[in-house]
């Protein structure tokens, strides 16, 4: 494991404690406690993707499970990987609290293959993924070689353009400051507080891949993947600037910035049949 990844992984199991505790997810208590409760995440992505009843999932980066299990909760058969063995072990007992079946495979996306038998239906991926991914063309055949021939591939992130603004100015202002094209190279990023909870960090420092749009459609056609859909959204899950406005469970910018700037994108994307 490279020294990039060692320490993502280090910030990553450490987030789950504070992510798993009252002021973490609330979603991970309310999955317990309601019967059939959903995420706003896959609420979201839900009337998108349409019915999954019955469906083998793959859902890669699922974190402490919640997204995963709330597509359990609609009928999904649900496979999680992820590479924190703290978020698999929150994930499990996430399941095993619900009395909900669901696997959880410990592993990094591009060992999957290795770890993980057979296709899926639906391959899913969402909220803070593909920002972890060195080499974007390697993440999407992984991702294209667990769909499926006639099955399905859906992703939806944060959009590069609202990656590269800039977060730590006091005003309001929009201004571009990080990169949006990959160069190959990671930016480092030094945060003492995950983006829910109040715990603090030991392990403050993340690389981080900027991937344009472009890079990334492209990555997937090159996979084998048909693209059936690309949307660009106005509201992200998270606050990622001061300025944005929290409108019901997101955050949108302030109305006159509103159109000036995408938040997020999602892609909806197949496997031809091999007949196709
Ligand atoms: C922002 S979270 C995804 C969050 C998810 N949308 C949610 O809110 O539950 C990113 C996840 O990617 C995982 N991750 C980062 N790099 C990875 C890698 N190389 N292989 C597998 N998982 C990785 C982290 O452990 C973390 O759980």
């Amino acid at each position: 494991m490279d020294e990039y990844r060692r320490a993502n992984l280090a910030n990553w199991n450490e987030r789950v404690a504070g992510h798993t505790a009252t002021d973490g997810y609330e979603s991970y208590r309310r999955l317990v406690e309601v019967p059939g409760h959903l995420t706003d995440t896959v609420v979201f992505d839900a009337e998108r993707i349409g019915d999954v009843r019955g469906q083998s999932l793959l859902h890669s980066q699922c974190h402490i499970g919640t997204d995963t299990m709330s597509w359990a909760n609609l009928g999904a058969k649900v496979t999680g990987l992820d590479f924190s063995p703290q978020a698999i072990a929150a994930a499990r007992e996430l399941a095993t609290r619900m009395g909900v079946e669901a696997t959880f495979v410990e592993t990094d996306v591009f060992d999957a293959p290795n770890e993980i038998p057979g296709t899926f239906d639906l391959v899913y991926t969402s909220v803070g993924a593909i920002c972890w991914m060195d080499d974007i063309s390697r993440w999407a055949q992984v991702m294209a070689g667990f769909v499926r021939p006639g099955g399905r591939f859906y992703i939806r992130d944060s959009h590069p353009v609202a990656m590269a603004l800039d977060d730590q100015r006091s005003d309001d202002a929009l201004v571009l400051r990080y990169r949006y094209f990959a160069t190959g190279e990671p930016q480092s990023f030094d945060e003492a507080e995950s983006y829910l909870g109040s715990a603090t960090l030991a392990n403050t420092r993340i690389y981080d891949w900027p991937h344009s749009l472009g890079s990334v459609v492209t990555a997937l056609i090159k996979a084998g993947l048909v693209i059936d859909r690309l949307d660009e959204h106005q509201h992200l899950d998270w606050q990622l600037l001061g300025s944005m406005e929290r409108d019901g469970e997101r955050y949108v910018l302030p109305p006159t910035q509103r159109d000036v700037a995408p938040l997020q994108f999602s892609i909806h994307a197949h496997k031809p049949q091999e007949t196709d």
